[in-house]
């Protein structure tokens, strides 16, 4: 091998790094609010109607894994890693981020999951998939990835 043969590999392996780490797409600032400024102080305060409790948190999961589809870009374990999530830039929410949890509301994210988020693989799933029950039952399961 001549000396350009080895630059032309070493350039080449390094774009091969660069690459491959540019495919897990980064998510795009996980702790600015996605609703709309005019919507915002609304969707803050809306409560979560649905009761908290074990069962709720287990029908929530079920929803997560089955029919809400939230697993196959957030992943089972909500890392944001799921099948779907490779091609998705921004990059789906890691919902076991801790600060994310603390300043995000149930209200806010009952507003994306019906809005969904502009520009984004995240799209409304209320209707198509479930209804606004179903959705408030997800989130207390997604508390639960934190
Ligand atoms: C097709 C892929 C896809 C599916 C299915 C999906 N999401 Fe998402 N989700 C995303 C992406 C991408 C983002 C990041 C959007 C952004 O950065 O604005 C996101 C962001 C979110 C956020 C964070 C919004 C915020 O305020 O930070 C919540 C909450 C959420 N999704 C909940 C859900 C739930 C619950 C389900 C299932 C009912 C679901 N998603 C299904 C792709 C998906």
């Amino acid at each position: 091998m001549n000396t350009h043969a080895i630059w032309g590999w070493l350039a080449c392996c390094a774009i091969g790094v660069i690459g491959s780490g540019m495919a897990l797409a980064a998510e795009r600032d996980p702790l600015k609010p996605r609703v709309p400024d005019s919507e915002l102080a609304a969707a803050q305060k809306l409560p979560n109607p649905v009761a908290s409790s074990a069962d709720t948190i287990a029908k929530g999961k079920a929803l997560f894994e089955g029919k809400g589809t939230c697993f196959k870009c957030h992943g089972l374990k909500g890392t944001g890693d799921g099948p779907l999530s490779k091609n998705l830039k921004p990059s789906p929410r890691s919902f076991v981020n801790g600060e994310w949890q603390k300043v995000r509301t149930d209200g806010e994210m009952f507003w994306v999951i019906k809005n969904g988020s502009p520009g984004t693989g995240m799209v409304s799933l209320i209707p198509s998939d479930i209804n606004d029950e179903e959705a408030w039952t997800i989130i207390h399961y997604v508390r639960t990835l934190k």
